[in-house]
């Protein structure tokens, strides 16, 4: 493990982050591909792993891993005892006021199903409304679409404009006494818009509708307060936010999640079991059926840890340089259109370029050792809206240089020359 205090690096103004130290953190990026230095810019897809979540998740193996909750050996304590710090770490990441309001769940689509079954099935029923956007990933538009479909409910979509902004007057409009719920990306991982979502939560709670935030794209670019922001539920996944795949988070207020059926039933999730019937366990296990993924609950735990060390705020600093200078840059390529010029955006720079196909642009990077990602993002809401059929997007984290930058933009124009 790194000594953290490291990886910043104080100047005569402000402090700066020591982008070659945090680089070193990474072992997969050191490497070559097609002959080429990598450059990892596909970060919004899913980023790397520092060597501190490695080595949280093998020293679990490797030394203490047993389940969790069941059994009075020490294995088994010591599992317990560090998947519940982990519960912790995330609490306090998240500022929630207390860790029964931390459920882990597969991911972020876990955790927005789980909300759309448990609190849609017995909230929202026929003639209601569901609030989403325009801009919102297919994990956060197909789960309130089948729950609309069950119920009979409707399904009422906030528009957004050409720089890949919320309509405000319009989602306005759309909140009436039929509105069950409100459900909103807090950064979207096609545009990099960043969503206005204190002004969300306001105009929502002013006529009693809760609000859930998709935090996919938010957490590893801006810290979030779940209590200053007075969500009533918020969504991440640990692979974006340096951690493992297959974990991630769903926060919800106590007195929601306690109304709440749960979502699966199961091992764990139960206080009593008879055939005549079954008590439910209390918060947060109600919502945790079946044995759950233990070493990468540890290894999402270290990753805040890390993140936390860093300082979320020099991070958005960091990235905001990245941008700032990436859209600069590729904005002077002729034939080049970004597709998001939010005024406030992180991390994210989507574009077309004139006569190629995304997909050419993506495989012709990766000669150069530049990973984007190609496609609609799993948006298509989004290409529809700028009648686009994908995009190609180069998405940053801490780790990416300005160097990288240049790599991207070099290997752009070496695309157009290819197909000029
Ligand atoms: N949601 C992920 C992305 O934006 C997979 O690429």
């Amino acid at each position: 493990m790194s000594a953290l205090h490291e990886l910043v690096m104080p100047a005569d103004t402000l402090p700066l982050l020591n982008i070659e130290r945090i680089r070193r953190e990474f072992p997969i990026l050191h490497q070559q591909v097609h002959g080429k230095p990598l450059v990892y810019l596909d970060n919004a897809a899913s980023c790397q792993k520092p060597q501190m979540v490695i080595d949280a998740i093998s020293e679990c193996y490797s030394r203490y891993y047993a389940n969790i909750h069941r059994a009075v050996h020490s294995l088994s304590e010591r599992s317990t005892v560090a998947y519940e710090g982990a519960r912790e770490k995330v609490r306090a990441f998240l500022n929630a006021a207390s860790s029964r309001e931390i459920i882990f769940t597969r991911g972020t689509t876990e955790a927005i199903n789980l909300v759309a079954s448990s609190f849609g099935n017995t909230s929202v029923g026929p003639g209601d409304e569901v609030v989403i956007t325009t801009m919102e990933h297919h994990s956060n538009i197909v789960p309130w679409q089948m729950l609309c479909q069950r119920q009979g409910a409707v399904l009422r979509v906030v528009p957004i404009d050409d720089a890949g902004e919320l309509i405000m007057e319009e989602y306005e409009r759309l909140l009436n006494e039929r509105t069950k719920i409100v459900a909103v990306v807090h950064v979207s991982n096609a545009l990099g818009t960043v969503n206005p979502v204190e002004e969300i939560i306001d105009l929502a709670h002013a006529k009693g509708i809760p609000v859930l935030l998709d935090g996919a794209q938010s957490v590893p670019h801006l810290a979030v307060d779940v209590q200053a922001l007075d969500c009533d539920f918020f969504a991440f996944s640990g692979h974006k936010v340096y951690g493992p795949s297959g974990i991630g988070v769903l926060y919800g207020k106590a007195h929601l999640l306690e109304a709440m059926p749960p979502y699966q039933g199961g091992g764990d999730m139960i206080r009593t079991v008879t055939f005549a019937k079954t008590e439910y366990a209390d918060l947060p296990y109600k919502f945790e059926a079946g044995t759950p993924a233990i070493a990468d609950v540890i290894g999402l735990g270290a990753a805040l840890d890390w993140v936390t060390e860093i300082d979320l705020d020099m991070i958005a600093a960091h990235e905001h340089e990245l941008l700032t200078y990436a859209t600069e840059q590729l904005g002077q390529i002729p034939g080049l259109r970004l597709i998001g010029t939010a005024r406030d955006k992180a991390a994210v720079a989507s574009f077309v370029l004139e006569g190629v196909h995304p997909h050419d642009i993506g495989t012709i990077l990766d000669r150069e050792g530049v990973a984007i990602r190609t496609g609609h993002h799993c948006a298509q809401p989004v290409m529809e809206r700028f009648h686009v059929p994908a995009t190609a997007r180069a998405s940053l984290a801490v780790y990416n240089t300005l160097e990288e930058v240049d790599v991207l933009v070099a290997a752009v124009r070496k695309v157009q020359e290819w197909f000029t």
